[in-house]
């Protein structure tokens, strides 16, 4: 059986798999999508706050603890943050549950600390892309509290609730419940209500048009403030088709399908296009990118008005515990490429908080591997066309945690699943095994400041454990090394910042089938660049038809050039002449 986590990161996808082949790809043009954006031209950091850096020892990082790390920040010459919720939160899930969207989470800080902080970021001229998550709330939250209070209450259609009377609701299957389960029963007033993720995250209910001016006005807030953009939280769930009838049997081998995309989501984004987006000028992004490149096409394309770019699951979800094919990785980034040649705007990422580690799962985390594949994949991402998301830490190589005990993790949606196994007498060992590799908690460690007490992240205890390898693996050793990832990292982004056709260039994938060598060149205004990586751990030979003795190395992740012959792991971008 596949386990919760598969299932979780690729139910997000899964459908948008059979969804592309069973659609035609978009023909190559000559016509390259090329109209100038700053949020195409933006590099992406994801900052996972309560990892990032605590200011006051609670072993809880902080917006303080970002404001320390600004300069950090801007020696990294990324453009854009995004940082995860910081919203007041009950935090069974991280500040995925909010409990008011005006405020501040206490262990996080204030509203004047996050005043402080968006200043701090424009002043170095970096943008703040927050998260915006409303397909539910908390049920902590002042709304849910007074819809559940009585079947009268002016909140009662700000979430979907089935009166008892009625019987019981078809079923519905939650992402995060212990029993799957997504009606929880509510005493109270005799109904079941929905959450797709914990019980603690009742849906918010999109057919009512009061609750839309609230997240509206809520946004609003926020882009009042000064912030630059919003990244939509599971979004995709938002509508539904509120008679809740029966689905056909079979449908959770097409999950994605029942559950998201529903019609009126392009409604919905229309609407909050034109009463925010367009109106503050805010870049968008997706979480997930629909079921079809048909439907990423609506969620993104100008002349629709919805959102910016999507942010498809398919590349980051092909890494499993037993490996993955290269040809397949080769092949999935290249459709989507080749999709949106056109029209429309992707991001690229290999990792972000709800994934393990990218060194982990892409590269090689062993002690002779782990630098020079962390290296060859953070080129790999800085050198795509779409928009670049670094993840914390992986600018570092940080690897995933070794977790062995249950008692390791923190994320409720991993504690929840552990129940679930053990009420249905499911394999343990196999399931903490599985953990190991793909659990979100991996990346989700503190981030390796230097080799101090907890990494220098905090002076008390923190929330979830320090990875052990903090000594080797840290920004301050990484500094003073002109080889280590880090410097490598930096080099890459000015790399990508100084060279426009490293945003918008045409790219085409050159020897297609070779099995272990991703090359490809992209193009633009007649400039040229060649970007070879090998993702095996073997010496490997590429052929690409350039003469390679005329071209210019821009970046290496070796001392020495072997032309067509690749050394483990090695990646070079040539400037072709
Ligand atoms: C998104 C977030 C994830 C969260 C879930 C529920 O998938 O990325 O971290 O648990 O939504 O809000």
């Amino acid at each position: 059986m596949r386990y919760f986590y598969i299932f979780f990161l690729t139910i997000l996808s899964i459908s948008l798999v059979t969804g592309c082949q069973n659609t035609k790809e978009k023909q190559l043009s000559s016509v390259v999508n090329s109209d100038e954006k700053w949020w195409k031209e933006a590099i992406v950091y994801q900052i996972y706050p309560r990892s990032f850096k605590d200011s006051d020892g609670d072993g809880i990082g902080d917006l303080k603890g970002i404001i320390s790390k600004l300069d950090y920040l801007q020696s990294l010459s990324i453009t854009a943050v995004w940082i995860n919720p910081f919203y007041s939160s009950p935090n069974d899930d991280n500040g995925y549950d909010i409990s008011d969207y005006r405020a501040i989470m206490k262990e996080y800080g204030s509203m004047e600390d996050f005043d402080t902080l968006l200043k701090g970021l424009h002043d170095r001229k970096i943008k703040l892309v927050m998260d915006l998550v409303v397909n539910h709330s908390s049920d902590e939250h002042e709304w849910f509290k007074q819809s559940r209070s009585s079947r009268t209450n002016k909140y009662r259609n700000y979430y979907h609730w089935w009166d008892a009377e009625r019987g019981k609701p078809n079923y519905r299957y939650s992402l995060f419940d212990v029993n799957h389960d997504a009606w929880k029963y509510d005493s109270l007033t005799n109904s079941y209500y929905l959450h797709y993720f914990s019980r603690k995250q009742p849906d918010l209910n999109w057919e009512n048009p009061t609750l839309r001016k609230e997240v509206y006005d809520i946004m609003k807030f926020w882009a009042d403030k000064g912030i630059d953009g919003f990244r939509l939280d599971a979004f995709g769930f938002a509508a539904k088709d509120t008679s809740f009838p029966v689905f056909p049997k079979g449908y959770e081998k097409n999950f994605m399908a029942y559950y998201s995309m529903v019609p009126a989501i392009h409604d919905y984004l229309k609407e909050m296009n034109k009463e925010v987006f367009n109106k503050y000028n805010v870049m968008s992004v997706a979480e997930g990118a629909g079921n079809s490149f048909e439907d990423a096409h609506n969620l993104v394309d100008e002349s629709r008005n919805e959102l910016n770019m999507a942010y498809a699951f398919e590349g980051v979800d092909i890494a499993k515990a037993e490996g993955y094919s290269i040809p397949h990785f080769k092949k999935v980034f290249s459709k989507w490429d080749s999709a949106f040649n056109n029209k429309g705007w992707i991001s690229i990422f290999l990792a972000n908080h709800d994934q393990a580690r990218m060194v982990s799962r892409f590269g090689n985390d062993s002690e002779a591997n782990r630098d020079l594949s962390a290296k060859m994949l953070n080129t790999f991402i800085l050198s795509m066309r779409g928009t670049p998301y670094l993840y914390n830490g992986d600018e570092l190589a940080m690897t995933n945690a070794g977790f062995s005990k249950i008692t390791d993790y923190r994320d409720m949606a991993t504690l929840n699943e552990y129940q679930n196994q053990l009420n249905k007498k499911g394999n343990i060992p196999a399931f903490l095994k599985r953990l190991q590799f793909e659990c979100r908690d991996n990346g989700r460690t503190p981030f390796q400041w230097d080799n101090s007490v907890n990494a220098g992240f905090s002076t008390g205890a923190p929330w979830i454990q320090v990875n052990k390898n903090y000594t080797s693996i840290n920004v301050a050793d990484q500094e003073k090394d002109a080889n280590s990832v880090l410097n490598y990292v930096k080099k890459m982004i000015q790399i990508r910042k100084s060279n426009q056709v490293l945003v918008y260039g045409k790219y085409n994938l050159i020897d297609k089938d070779n099995p272990t060598v991703y090359a490809y060149t992209r193009e633009w205004k007649g400039k040229k660049m060649l970007v070879l990586l090998n993702f095996s751990n073997q010496t490997s030979k590429v052929n690409t038809g350039l003469n390679l003795a005329k071209a210019k190395p821009l970046i290496q992740n070796y001392p020495n050039l072997y032309g067509e012959t690749l050394q483990p792991y090695e990646a070079v971008i040539y400037q072709i002449l």
